[in-house]
Order: C-alpha cells, then sequence, then structure tokens
C-alpha cells in the first residue's frame, strides 16, 4: 500500500509593519472601494530592507521547527521556493541552513519560476518521498518573497511580503498530496517579470489575469482528466469541481481568486457530457455562482487579505488561513489547489485534510502573529520604500524573528530576536 505524503506542518513570519489600504487608496485619491471590494484587499504588508527573503524564510522556518518540536536530523532535504532572493549564486536555502544550524547531510537548493517556485519546490519533496528515495527522512520547503510594484503604479495596492514553512514528509497531519494526479500547463509569456538589478516588477496587469485564466484551465483539467480516471471525482449530479470540500487558488489579490473559480467552474460547465443544451452566456452566469465562491474558497482568504501578495508563499497562506479557522471541519475532506507563477506555469493538484490539522494550526497562532504587527502611515511606507537595499535600521530583531543587521563586502550578517 503507498504511504501517505504531504504537509505535517506550517508556519508563518510577515514584516513587523502594515499599511491600511483604505489609507493607501485615499493618498492616491482613489475611491477606497476599488482597493477594498475592487481587488479584495484590506492590509498590505510592507517589509524594510532589514526584513528580506533570507529573513523571512528563516523566521519562519525556525518557528516551524520550534512550535513543532521537530528534531532537525530528520530533514534530508531544505527547498526555498522564491523570486525575489538575495544573490545571483548562494542561494537563499544555503543562508538558512546556516542561520538554523541544520545538518550537512542534507541537499539544500532554491526553486525559481515566478509565484509558482514555492509549488515546485514542494512538488521535488512529495515526489522525493513518495519516490522512496528519502528512506524515511523528511523535506523542509519555505516560499518566501517580497512583492514590490513601486510607489504610483497600478500593481502598488497588490504588493505583500512573508514566508510559509512547510515541513513534508510521511506523516501529513495537514494535508495528504494525491501524488500523481496533479495537472501542470505552461506556456512563454511576457505577463510579469523583473529584470536583473532591479527589485520592482515589471507587468501588463490585465494580460497577466488573461494568462492566470488560461494556464488554470490547462492545469485544472489535467488534474480532472486524473482525478476522473482514479475516481476520485465523476460526472454526475454535481460537476467535479464541486465535489472538492474548498479550492484554494494562487492569490495575487482576493478578488483573483474570485476570477479564478469562475474559470474553474466554467471549464467544467463547458466540458460536462450530457450537458442539457445552454447558451455560453447561460454558463458564464451559472459560473459566476455566489453560492459556490462563498462555499468552497471565501473562507481561504483571511491571511491574504492582510498580507497582500507573497508571490511563492500566497497559495499557503491561504492554506494556513483555511485551516486555521476550518482546520476541525475538513479533517478527511479533498481539497484542490491552484498554483500559478508568470512567465508561466500553473499546477493543479489535490490532498486530504489530516485528522490533526486543527492541533497543528493553533500552534502556528497567526492570530498573534498578524496582531504584532504596527500599523504604519502612507508617509512611513514611502519612506520605506524608498530605502535603499542596503539602508539598515538600526532596529533589534524582532520577538523569534531574524533580521539582516550588516552588509559588508556584499556577505550578510543576520541576528535573531529572542523567543516571545
Ligand atoms: P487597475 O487597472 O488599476 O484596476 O489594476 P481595474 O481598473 O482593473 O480595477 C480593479 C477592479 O476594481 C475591477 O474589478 C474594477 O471593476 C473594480 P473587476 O472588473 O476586475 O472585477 N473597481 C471598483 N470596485 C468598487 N468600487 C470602485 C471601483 N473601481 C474599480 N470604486 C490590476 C488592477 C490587478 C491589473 C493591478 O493591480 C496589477 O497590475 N496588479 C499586479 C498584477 C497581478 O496581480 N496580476 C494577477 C495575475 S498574474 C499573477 O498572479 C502572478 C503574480 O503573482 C506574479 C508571479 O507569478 O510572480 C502577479
Amino acid at each position: 500500500m503507498k504511504r501517505p505524503v504531504g504537509v505535517e506542518a506550517l508556519s508563518i513570519a510577515v514584516p513587523r509593519r502594515y499599511v491600511d489600504l483604505e489609507d493607501l487608496a485615499r493618498a492616491r485619491g482613489v475611491d477606497p472601494a476599488k482597493y477594498t471590494a475592487g481587488l479584495g484587499a484590506r492590509e498590505m504588508a510592507v517589509a524594510d530592507p532589514g526584513e528580506d527573503s533570507v529573513a523571512l524564510a528563516a523566521t519562519a522556518a525556525a518557528r516551524l521547527l520550534r512550535t513543532h518540536s521537530v528534531d532537525p536530523s530528520r530533514l534530508g532535504m531544505l527547498v526555498v521556493g522564491t523570486e525575489t532572493g538575495v544573490d545571483h549564486s548562494k542561494p537563499v536555502s544555503s543562508h538558512v541552513q546556516g542561520l538554523l544550524k541544520l545538518p550537512r547531510s542534507m541537499r539544500v537548493f532554491d526553486t525559481q519560476h515566478a509565484c509558482y517556485g514555492g509549488t515546485a519546490g514542494l512538488m521535488a519533496a512529495v515526489e522525493w518521498i513518495a519516490s522512496g528515495a528519502a528512506a524515511g527522512r523528511s523535506a523542509l520547503v519555505v516560499c518566501t518573497d517580497i512583492a514590490r510594484y513601486g510607489l504610483n503604479t497600478a500593481g502598488e495596492p497588490t504588493q505583500g511580503a512573508g514566508a510559509v514553512a512547510l515541513l513534508v514528509s510521511e506523516q501529513p497531519d495537514l494535508l495528504a498530496v494525491d501524488v500523481g494526479l496533479s495537472g501542470a500547463s505552461s506556456m512563454d509569456v511576457y505577463d510579469f517579470w523583473r529584470p536583473l538589478g532591479r527589485r520592482e516588477a515589471v507587468v501588463d496587469g490585465h494580460y497577466s489575469i488573461q494568462c492566470y485564466l488560461e494556464a488554470l484551465s490547462g492545469a485544472y483539467r489535467g488534474w480532472r482528466e486524473r482525478a476522473l480516471a482514479h475516481e476520485v471525482v465523476r460526472w454526475g449530479a454535481t460537476l467535479p469541481g464541486e465535489q472538492l470540500a474548498r479550492i484554494l487558488y494562487h492569490v495575487p489579490f482576493c478578488k483573483m481568486a474570485r476570477k479564478a473559480h469562475t474559470q474553474l467552474r466554467l471549464c467544467d460547465l463547458e466540458d460536462a457530457p450530457n450537458a442539457p443544451a445552454t447558451s455560453a452566456e447561460a454558463r458564464e452566469e451559472l459560473a459566476k455562482s455566489a453560492a459556490s465562491y462563498e462555499a468552497q474558497v471565501a473562507s481561504s482568504l483571511t491571511l491574504n487579505a492582510r498580507i497582500g501578495n507573497v508571490y511563492t508563499a500566497s497559495l499557503y497562506l491561504a492554506l494556513a488561513g483555511l485551516l486555521h479557522s476550518e482546520g476541525a471541519a475538513l479533517a478527511g475532506r479533498r481539497m484542490g489547489l491552484l498554483s500559478y507563477g508568470s512567465g508561466c506555469a500553473a499546477e493543479f493538484y489535490s490532498g486530504v485534510v489530516g485528522a490533526q490539522a486543527a492541533a497543528r494550526m493553533a500552534r502556528v497562532d497567526a492570530d498573534a502573529v498578524l496582531a504584532r504587527r504596527e500599523r504604519i502611515s502612507v508617509e512611513e511606507y514611502e519612506h520605506i520604500m524608498r530605502l535603499p537595499y542596503d539602508a539598515l535600521e538600526s532596529l533589534s530583531p524582532g520577538a523569534d524573528a531574524f533580521r539582516l543587521v550588516e552588509l559588508r563586502d556584499h556577505k550578510r550578517r543576520y541576528a535573531e530576536g529572542s523567543a516571545a
């Protein structure tokens, strides 16, 4: 019998400051409803130069090992998914290994493909364990990023920063992945990119949404074909997508999850065998079902709405938010997960929530992590955004958080604050 493989535990890290999006809207002369209702966002994390992708990754990973009492000698692989690393050569994962004093006998590497990089790392870890090559060892996968578009741009309200660390093992207390069912879709497009040497991304915003939806359709149909063949879902009184208890999406801004869900339903409505002859307009109306969105998607967006886009980590923030609020009720239920990275690649996979999910999530204490943050004014946010990357504030690291404290000859030194 195949052993289950998946996510045993997770942990999150966020910058110490955030800006309220109604404040930002007023400062930009925009109706606040555009950001709150139009994009579905409430708050946006603001990282200062000391809170780089290494500091955030190390903070999330250290919290994971500490709060879930993980013996580092269990680990055989450390993967960091990021598109905002700190060096073209030395990986973020090497920094994390050093800062956490992890064993030398591990595979350590970064994975990059825009926001899909974290899922690429997770799948490498899951399939390494499922293949038997891990020989009982576990993997640590960390998704870390700082989403930056620049002041006064259309992308500005869709920034954010943070990290999610995932422990992957044969004891999937949070999510047992359906290995072998996932569907992928990729193509060569210029929807979003960040040329070498730039901190701000360049984006063709409306086109990026089209690319996301097109890639989603391919990835979902690929998963559905395999899930139907394995009788995980079936064409019947309900659509295959409706047979998933919840569906988590990559969340660059919360409204995108609503658009994604409509697209996924449209795939089912268009492909359903023996479907009543309905017009394309009628199918589009059915696809938009508010009830379906509320039942399958809305409850996963609480953390995303308060942190913003975290590129590689956004899907896993949705997982954390969902299991934080509904872990107990969802035990034993199957979920779908859609990862998207610009450029572009999408992967749709599924997994079953573990019986220990609620107990594991109670240790993450996501409410306390958010409550420790400081709300700053738009002026303070703009000041931080204008700081050069090496202008390190003389702040001491926050409770159980790492912080970049020195840059000398491009060598980076980090310090850790004492536990809360
Ligand atoms: P925009 O052009 O400023 O906004 O940029 P808009 O005019 O499209 O309005 C946004 C929504 O607000 C619309 O709703 C408006 O109707 C509504 P929709 O029609 O889409 O449902 N609206 C209002 N609602 C209520 N009251 C009002 C009001 N006014 C307008 N008064 C855009 C929006 C998302 C394009 C921009 O923020 C952007 O470029 N963001 C960055 C790109 C992005 O996030 N793309 C998402 C897909 S690509 C992806 O996810 C990958 C990524 O994460 C990167 C990676 O992979 O590494 C980005």
